[in-house]
């Protein structure tokens, strides 16, 4: 595991803006196997999503030969509510870059069967030949996409229940309401995000502190979902400062 702290968020979305630019370039893109990348919502890609705009606009980036799958998703939220997933990355990477729209990847969380909807979308995944890089943040409890804790290691794409604290950390962008918040969502499982060649996670603020301690140097558990990254050859953890106070 590669740990790279840096001074606050703002440097933080920007290397990882520049570590995805270098990826994309690097790549020899083809219609068949373009690059495949995985990406979050959440507060804490946000710097990095303007900082890719950035550079799409100064001719440097192309996202025509990239594909997107996206962590998680709400159910029951249309896709057209400002809190669901779908609309969070087209107000705040999709619109603003040259993505083909049939290279974008959002679960459904309004599909008629939720079960097939997440078979699908893993199938997807495997179509393209698997991820080639995951952006991720990680929830205070150490939750990864919607992987709660006690989540199986080996968990594929599928229907979850959010937990209490989750449900009010995420209440911020429901008018502060728990209530407002749904109760489930669709997650790529554990299992799915350990198969992407390389996971990038991106953790801000002391909030996140002991999130970090769990994944750098706690025991691996299930009771802290981002601990099992341990075991991936290819993570790089991105931090500021402030969320290194409990290492
Ligand atoms: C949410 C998302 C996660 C995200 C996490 C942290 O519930 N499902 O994918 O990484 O919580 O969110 P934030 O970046 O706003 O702290």
């Amino acid at each position: 595991m590669r740990l790279i702290p840096l001074a606050n968020a703002d440097q933080v979305g920007r290397w990882a803006a520049h570590y995805i630019a270098d990826r994309i370039r690097a790549f020899a893109p083809s219609a068949e196997r373009p690059f495949v990348l995985g990406l979050p919502t959440g507060s804490s890609p946000q710097t990095c999503y303007r900082e890719l705009i950035v550079l799409y606009q100064a001719g440097t980036l192309s996202f025509r030969h990239v594909v997107t799958f996206n962590m998680d998703e709400y159910v029951g939220l249309p896709p057209e509510h400002p809190q669901s997933y779908h609309h969070f990355m087209h107000e705040n990477l999709f619109r603003h870059v040259d993505i083909h729209p049939e290279h974008i990847h959002i679960p459904d969380g309004n599909a008629p069967d939720l079960a097939t909807e997440c078979r699908r979308y893993e199938a997807a995944i495997r179509r393209y030949g698997g991820i080639h890089l995951m952006l991720g943040g990680v929830g205070s409890n150490g939750h990864l996409a919607f992987n709660e804790p006690m989540s199986p290691f080996d968990s594929r794409t599928r229907l979850c229940t959010l937990t209490d604290t989750t449900r009010q950390h995420n209440a911020r962008f429901f008018d502060h309401d728990p209530d407002r918040v749904p109760r489930q969502a669709l997650t790529m499982g554990l299992g799915t995000l350990l198969e992407a060649e390389e996971v990038m996670i991106l953790v801000t603020g002391q909030h996140k502190a002991l999130a970090l301690q769990a994944a750098v140097e706690g025991d691996v558990s299930p009771r802290w979902p981002v601990s099992v990254l341990q075991r991936h050859p290819g993570c790089i953890m991105v931090c500021d400062i402030a969320a290194t106070t409990a290492l």
